[in-house]
């Protein structure tokens, strides 16, 4: 038999309950008790990451290499009311992170979430790139973030639950002096559609989110730098009403996606990559 249940079984089993009210009511993103792994959590987007977690009742592991802003993080979750903790975790450390994840499986159990957010820049032409420079963005963004999935991956598997997000960026079409990080970040869609594919059967979802625009720590000098920032503030299309938001993206533009991609409101969508970028790029 190819159907379990009829549709108006399923309609029955699962009612359209009011999913989506106006008002004071929001949609439900049923992540009461669930457990949100995100590097980079101690600041920008990371950090908007786990306080949406938190708000929506998910449990936080705030897994960065800034030790006491990530206790902060901690602190500001904790407030939330929920648990949190901020094991030590340089993603360039490939003990770090098997050890954090130990960590966040001794403290709660489980992780149902993974945000890989942790990013630096280190910008140059590829002329004059250095091989430290090149190495440092790649190992960031790219190996650590496959190696917490390794680590990670056979605790999703034993749950047989799990959401993945990896936050690439507008930059995987390629940027002047970013080839190190166009280049990683076009890597981490192809981690990302291989673990889609390797869990799908699972049930397990992993997508891209592609920010553009956002302006954070990593972002503040060159949006500061108005003759580097300007074609880029030029071809962000959508100029959306002042008091819906501003010109650039916000960290709350991006943690809304992330967190939806990783709710079970998300549970039919995998290897998908999705722009946060004002219609750049469109
Ligand atoms: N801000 C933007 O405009 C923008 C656009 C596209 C993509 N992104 C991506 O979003 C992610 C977050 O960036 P952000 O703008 O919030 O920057 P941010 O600098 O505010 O946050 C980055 C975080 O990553 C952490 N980090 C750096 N190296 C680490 C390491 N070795 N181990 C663990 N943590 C480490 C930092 O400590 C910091 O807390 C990055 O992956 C970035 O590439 C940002």
């Amino acid at each position: 038999m190819i159907l379990d249940l009829s549709f108006e079984q399923l309609e029955e089993k699962n009612p359209r309950s009011v999913n989506i009210v106006m008002g004071e009511k929001k949609m439900d993103m049923k992540l009461k008790d669930k457990v949100a792994f995100v590097t980079g959590g101690a600041s920008g987007i990371g950090r908007q990451c786990c306080l949406t977690y938190a708000q929506e009742g998910a449990n936080v592991v705030v897994a960065d290499v800034q030790y006491d802003k990530a206790k902060e993080v901690v602190e500001e979750c904790k407030k939330l009311g929920v648990d949190a903790i901020a094991p030590p975790c340089d993603v360039r450390k490939l003990d770090e992170i098997s050890s954090a994840v130990k960590a966040a499986i001794d403290k709660f159990g489980k992780i149902d979430i993974i945000v890989c957010c942790a990013g630096v820049l280190r910008d140059a032409m590829i002329h004059k790139m250095t091989e430290e420079q090149w190495d440092e963005v790649l190992n960031v963004h790219l190996k650590g973030h496959w190696w917490l999935l390794h680590e990670a991956i056979p605790h999703l598997k034993q749950n047989k639950y799990g959401r993945i997000v990896l936050i690439a960026s507008t930059a995987l079409r390629g940027t002047r002096g970013q080839a190190n990080y166009s280049s990683a970040k076009a890597a981490m869609v192809g981690l990302c559609k291989t673990t889609a594919m390797e869990l799908a059967y699972l049930g397990i979802t992993c997508n891209v989110v592609a920010p553009g625009l956002v302006h954070t720590p990593l972002t503040d000098a060159f949006i500061s730098n108005e003759k580097a920032s300007k074609p880029m503030i030029d071809s962000i299309l959508l100029r959306r009403r002042p008091d819906i938001g501003p010109l650039f993206g916000t960290t709350e533009d991006i943690a809304n996606a992330v967190v939806f991609l990783t709710s079970d409101r998300a549970s039919y969508i995998t290897g998908e990559v999705l722009l946060v970028a004002g219609g750049r790029m469109i």
